[in-house]
């Protein structure tokens, strides 16, 4: 009898297992930027997609992308008549990350970002039009929509509309909690969504769940000094992916590599975009006095102003900047600008010292005259905000970027600890390491992201295993060296 039941039960459960598990070709985790890249090109080639969203929305982090997608020898660069080169994009990228870089995964960046501003202009809602400077790039490379719209809005809505238009099935409040192995390759996963937990077989599995620049928790673990930092990032931005990985084998590189931005609201976490800077704005101190070269590196910047009074900076700018630069609207709508008719006006608000600022000011026409600064040395000056009224942001560092996680191989393939694939999984975006390296340069996450995210999503659909089959080998053969770690 106690035999009888217990074959019932377990039948039971296997029913219900049965019956619970959905079978798809490629399951993406996380619908930002990476995740919907994937999924659109997995789905562009006949496959059967479904991708999971833990957040009540799509976008991730990728949603408050301001400042561009940074690539080289584009289409827009050229109608621009800006010059630029891959090569220069690639050494810009390497000197920024402090050579802490993969520089295979660098080439496979900067080589193919130029086809991810043509994949979203080739969208209906695409507009990577506009194109701008952000800081450690030799020449503008920032691709955003016209007027210099904010960019992370425009890739995340024209990539949902095309995924909505396809008819992909992207599922939120949807959290992946787990990846299923069998034989040593990644065949599927579980996730809870509103009705309890879901199991999902697969050929392959595309994580995409960004960075943890919001897991104050490990943020301060791997570095205490953090301790008291705001972010710039969404409250989901936890690491998952990363966990998920690490579960099922995968190694990590560049975990302590963590990046602050230095332009954002104190106790508010408002990133006012570099791009800002990049059209013309200086920062100074509350002496008026400017502090630093404002188009050096996020590291550079961040340090300068965390040894000003107050550990604050003013962004300050003019009206010709204002107008050149949809962006600053929005700031200015947030309530987060002060304006002056004059710049003791404006120094009298901010309680900064007027006969200081108005000198700086004075001082930097001249230097923009001269094309020559001649205090810190910034290279691009493209106005001398001699036009009023003037305007001024205060700002702080914050988490910004996290560039460790998972390691992939230029194909977007996890490794495990051996430096062996773990076949049926990939990775793109934040979650992954390697890309960036010490410090990643404004603009180039993005490019990441759709870069990173086509090439898991291509090989996800093509390459089910996970295992990229080398010319002249037989599937079945390269897949058992895989999963036997030779
Ligand atoms: P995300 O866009 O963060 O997407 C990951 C998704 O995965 C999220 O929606 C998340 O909720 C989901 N997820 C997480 N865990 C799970 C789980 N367990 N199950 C299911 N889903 C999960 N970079 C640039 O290059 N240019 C810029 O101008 C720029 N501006 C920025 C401005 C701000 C304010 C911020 C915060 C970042 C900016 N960045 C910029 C960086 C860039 O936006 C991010 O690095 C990039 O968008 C990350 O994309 P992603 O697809 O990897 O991750
Ligand atoms: O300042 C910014 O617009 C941010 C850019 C980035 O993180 O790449």
């Amino acid at each position: 009898m106690k035999k009888v039941i217990l074959a019932a039960a377990v039948s039971a459960v296997f029913a219900v297992s049965a019956v619970a598990a959905e079978n798809a070709d490629v399951v993406v985790v996380g619908a930002g930027g990476a995740g919907l890249s994937a999924a659109v090109t997995a789905h562009d080639l006949g496959k059967k997609v479904i991708v999971l969203e833990k957040m009540a929305f799509v976008g991730g982090n990728t949603n408050r992308a301001a400042g561009g997608l940074n690539a080289a020898e584009t289409k827009p660069q050229e109608k621009a008549g800006i010059k630029d080169s891959i090569e220069t994009h690639f050494n810009d990228t390497m000197k920024g990350g402090k050579y802490l870089n993969n520089p295979d995964l660098v080439h496979v960046l900067t080589d193919n970002a130029r086809y991810s501003v043509d994949f979203i202009n080739s969208l209906k809602e695409g507009d990577l039009t506009d194109v701008g400077m952000l800081a450690g790039a030799t020449n503008k490379r920032a691709h955003r929509p016209a007027g210099g719209g904010f960019v992370g809005a425009n890739v995340v809505k024209a990539l949902a509309t095309v995924a909505k238009d396809k008819g992909i099935d992207v599922r939120t409040n949807a959290k992946v909690e787990k990846l299923i192995v069998k034989n040593g390759k990644v065949v599927g996963l579980q996730y809870k969504g509103k009705n309890g937990v879901k199991t999902i077989n697969a050929k392959a599995v595309v994580i995409a769940a960004g960075g943890f620049g919001a897991n104050q928790d490990l943020l301060t673990k791997i570095n205490p000094k953090l301790k008291g930092f705001g972010t710039t990032n969404h409250p989901g931005a936890t690491g998952d992916g990363i966990t998920l990985g690490e579960k099922v084998g995968a190694d990590t590189v560049d975990m302590s590599q963590i990046q602050t931005h230095p332009t954002v609201v104190p106790n508010n976490g408002e990133m006012i975009t570099e791009a800002v800077r990049g059209n013309g704005a200086i920062l100074v101190n509350q002496d008026g006095k400017r502090f630093i070269n404002e188009l050096q590196t996020r590291d550079v910047v961040s340090a300068a102003e965390l040894k000003q009074p107050g550990k604050v900076g003013y962004l300050v700018f003019d009206t010709a900047t204002r107008k050149s630069l949809k962006a600053i609207e929005t700031y200015i709508k947030k309530g987060l600008v002060t304006e002056g008719a004059t710049l003791d006006e404006l120094a009298d608000k901010l309680k900064i010292n007027a006969a200081n600022l108005k000198a700086t000011m004075e001082q930097y026409a001249k230097f923009q005259a001269d094309k020559k600064d001649a205090e810190f040395g910034r290279a691009d000056m493209p106005r001398p905000l001699t036009e009023g009224p003037w305007f001024a942001v205060q700002v702080t560092p914050a988490v910004h970027h996290t560039m460790g996680g998972l390691i992939i191989n230029t194909e977007a393939q996890v490794l495990d600890k051996k430096g062996n694939v773990i076949p049926g999984l990939f990775a793109a975006g934040e979650v992954t390491g390697g890309v960036h390296g010490a410090n990643r340069l404004g603009g180039n996450a993005m490019a990441d992201i759709v870069t990173f995210g086509r090439i898991a999503g291509r090989n996800a659909a093509e390459q089910p295993t996970g295992v990229i089959v080398p010319r002249g080998q037989k599937p079945e053969d390269a897949e058992k060296a895989a999963v036997e770690g030779k």
